[in-house]
């Protein structure tokens, strides 16, 4: 059975949090009084649909019921998770727990996204500040793993540990704070480079886009792949870290920066601000800059999980937990499904479709998963033998763009000797898009020759052969170029 997520206050905030839980397999009950509420949030979740599910390179639990509800004390109901995302305005906030705490179970865990108050702020008045914690994201927060889970003196440590879990279980990276302080911790960090972009405005020095530019140019790549301390410690050179604060540990008595100050907002600097940003990116709409966002992101993420590095590394760890080991089934009564999953925004091209050599990957993704099934794992490859790719025949038969979840079903039309003779078929629900035909051959990765696999594969891939041989042979099996069919 689904778990159930209530969303409290739906603007930018609370719809990210929505889609987040909703395309991980949750039921989302929403309450916000805004009567625009439903289209605002349907319009984020047509954004998270195009973006999240396919950074996974495995298919996401089915998605959820979302619903609407009228009253907050029947939106908590069944909830295991509430998330608060009203304005910044505590005794507004308080108000909302009093009254969710009347109707909620007391299990249930109710983070806040305050982007500044302390936990033990928002417990207030509230009758059961056990349940509450601090658990800030950032946006959009169906892509950014990152969440501050910041619990405060009352709230008990089970309630902690269960935020941890469900944090992780939704893909998102929980940074466990300790210490309760304002604004935790990333919106200090932001802070000081925003106070530091106003000064640069305000004194003539630099406009809004050239800000953006020395950011996203430069030091915003280095930042997005290993943060501030490991990038100043490779700064350092071979002599590390401590050489890096003794060179440029000085300057910061120089009057560089004006952090401990800020210039006054007046009417002047922020309508320089506006004009400038408009001038940066009017012609775009806000949906528009979040879809190119969006895009930014997960093009950046899908490269991070290449790398398995930082952020990459937990969408891997992601992919795993919900894909599971990979075990051959008992029925091999029918093709078997190699790849379940959505095509990701960086495979499609300018036709607006995913490209064909994505097509290609998709299939060398099903070849990969039949090694695996048949025990050419991490330690056989390691031990010296593996299968090479020696031939492919790909037949596109129709177009599918990104979000569209595929599947590709294998037939192993033969498995003895060195040889692996796959038929992949790649469809979107009943609608077939492509078949790609491969042979594989069994390689020993020390002479780079063809060789025997060990009886143990052999057997494995024997094994589905003849099951398989009872199939039908598939349509377009055998085919080359340029005949119909
Ligand atoms: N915008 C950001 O980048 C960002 C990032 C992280 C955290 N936050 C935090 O998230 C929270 C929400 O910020 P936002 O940017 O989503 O604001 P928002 O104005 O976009 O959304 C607030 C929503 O709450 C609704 N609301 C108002 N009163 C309510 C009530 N009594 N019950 C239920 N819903 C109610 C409003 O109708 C609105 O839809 C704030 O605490 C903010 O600090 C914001």
């Amino acid at each position: 059975m689904k778990q159930t997520a209530a969303i409290i206050g739906g603007g930018v905030i609370g719809g990210g949090w929505a889609a987040r839980f909703l395309l991980m397999g949750w039921d989302v009950r929403v309450f916000d009084p805004d009567p625009e509420a439903t289209r605002k949030i349907g319009e984020v979740i047509v954004n998270a649909r195009r973006s999240l599910p396919g950074l996974s390179d495995v298919a996401l639990p089915s998605e959820g019921n979302l619903s609407f509800h009228d009253t907050m004390s029947d939106a908590v109901q069944g909830a295991s998770w509430i998330q608060e995302s009203v304005p910044e305005r505590l005794p507004l906030k308080r108000k909302v727990y009093q009254a969710l705490q009347e109707h909620c179970g007391p299990d249930a865990v109710i983070g806040s996204s305050t982007s500044g108050f302390k936990p033990s702020e928002l417990h207030g008045c509230a009758t059961r500040p056990e349940q509450i914690v601090v658990a800030h994201p950032f946006n959009p927060v169906y892509l950014l793993p990152l969440v501050e889970l910041v619990p405060g003196e009352k709230t008990s440590p089970a309630m902690t540990v269960k935020a941890k879990e469900i944090l992780t279980a939704i893909g998102m990276h929980p940074l466990h704070i300790k210490a309760e302080i304002d604004a935790h911790i990333a919106d200090r960090l932001l802070e000081a480079v925003w106070r530091e972009a106003l000064w640069l405005i305000n004194d003539g020095i630099a406009t809004t886009e050239e800000i953006d530019d020395a950011i996203r140019y430069g030091f915003g790549l280095r930042w997005a792949q290993m943060g501030l301390f490991e990038t100043y410690r490779i700064a350092g050179g071979e002599a590390g870290m401590r050489h890096f604060i003794e060179q440029f540990g000085p300057c910061l008595e120089w009057p560089w920066t004006k952090l401990m100050d800020v210039p006054e907002l007046t009417d002047t600097l922020i309508d320089k601000i506006a004009d400038q940003s408009d001038a940066q990116s009017g012609a775009m709409s806000i949906r528009e800059l979040e879809r190119t966002r969006d895009d930014n992101l997960v093009t950046i993420l899908r490269g991070l999980k290449a790398q398995d590095w930082g952020a990459g590394a937990l969408l891997n760890a992601q992919d795993q937990r919900i894909a599971g080991k990979p075990v051959l089934s008992d029925d091999l009564s029918k093709p078997i499904v190699t790849v379940e999953r959505a095509v990701p925004l960086d495979w499609t091209d300018y036709n607006g479709h995913m490209n064909e050599a994505r097509y290609l990957q998709a299939f060398g993704d099903a070849s990969d998963r039949m090694m695996l099934l048949a025990g050419v794992d991490a330690d056989y490859i390691a031990g010296g033998a593996s299968y090479f790719t020696a031939e492919t025949h790909i037949r596109h038969i129709d177009e599918v763009h990104a979000g569209t979840v595929i599947r590709v079903e294998t037939q192993v039309l033969s498995g003895s000797g060195k040889k692996m003779h796959l038929f992949h078929r790649m469809l979107a629900g009943d609608r077939e898009l492509a078949t790609g035909e491969h042979m594989l051959i069994h390689v020993s990765l020390e002479t780079r020759r063809a060789c025997d696999p060990s009886p143990k594969i052999s057997e494995a891939l024997q094994q589905v052969a003849t099951a398989h041989a009872a199939l039908p042979k598939p349509h377009g099996a055998g085919k080359s170029v340029g005949v119909k069919g």
